[in-house]
């Protein structure tokens, strides 16, 4: 299951876990997207769920639903973030409540429900959370985005040893600058490509974007049996970002 999957970095992530051997379910809030997204995938195995990560009653309905349709979930990708929010020196009240709201609480809404509806599970699950180098307070982002994400990767950290004892392993990926079809940084590339290229090269040590092959490989590898002894940890995918 991935939460925010019909566009951007968590559709390109569903595409990947796409399998004929397993379920996979898409989400996000709006069912039209989805149904476009399922279409483009392609699977017989894929299944849409609309759903408001921010809103935790809106995820507890979530999580009844696949109890009751799969009973279990053996993989969980919390995707959905996102960086756009005021500048740093503009927050107030209700622009740190949305900056948490859709890059902390998205998160810990899902954990908090699927140990309530989950919890006499036995097999083992895995969590993977998307975090961003903002969460290091690397690339320049807003203020309100730099520490929720950092809020979301102590959070991984400092979690991890209670839901170890549920037989949940929860890791984080940190991506840098991700270049897609049309996201924020392609749009950016697009208006000014030459201003673009220098911060790449000038920031990142490897100058060049994150690609999303490199965010899914270190997926590939977190739900794989070759990492079962990672717990609480953050996997930095940015090309050492300054
Ligand atoms: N893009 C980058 O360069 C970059 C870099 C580092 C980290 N990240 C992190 O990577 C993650 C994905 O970023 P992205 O740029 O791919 O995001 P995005 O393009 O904004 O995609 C967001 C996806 O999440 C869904 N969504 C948003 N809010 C939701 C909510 N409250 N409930 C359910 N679904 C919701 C959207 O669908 P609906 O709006 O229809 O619900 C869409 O499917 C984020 O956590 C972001 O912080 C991104």
């Amino acid at each position: 299951m991935i939460t925010g999957s019909s566009y951007g970095i968590g559709f390109e992530i569903a595409k990947n876990l796409n399998n004929p051997n397993n379920n996979l379910i898409i989400t996000s809030r709006n069912k039209k997207k989805l149904i476009n997204s399922k279409k483009k995938i392609n699977s017989k195995n894929c299944f849409t769920q609309t759903c408001d990560f921010e809103k935790n009653k809106s995820v507890h309905d979530l999580m009844l639903k696949i109890k009751r349709k799969f009973n279990k979930i053996d993989i969980i990708i919390c995707n959905v973030g996102s960086g756009k929010t005021c500048k740093t020196g503009d927050e107030n009240r209700e622009v740190w409540q949305k900056t948490f709201d859709k890059n902390f609480f998205s998160t810990t809404n899902v954990i908090e429900n699927y140990l309530k509806i989950f919890k006499n599970n036995k097999h083992l699950t895995k969590i993977i959370v998307i975090g961003s180098i903002a969460g290091g307070f690397k690339g320049n982002a807003p203020l309100s985005y730099s520490l929720a994400k950092n809020c979301l990767i102590n959070y991984v950290d400092q979690i991890s040893a209670f839901l170890a004892s549920k037989n949940i392993l929860i890791n984080s990926i940190s991506p840098g600058h991700v270049l897609l079809k049309g996201n924020n940084w392609h749009q950016k590339l697009i208006k000014n490509k030459s201003k673009v290229l220098k911060m790449v090269n000038n920031s990142i040590s490897l100058k060049r974007f994150c690609k999303i092959d490199d965010i899914n490989n270190c997926i590939n590898f977190l739900i794989s049996d070759n990492s079962n002894y990672l717990n609480g940890i953050n996997i930095k995918v940015d090309g050492k970002t300054k």
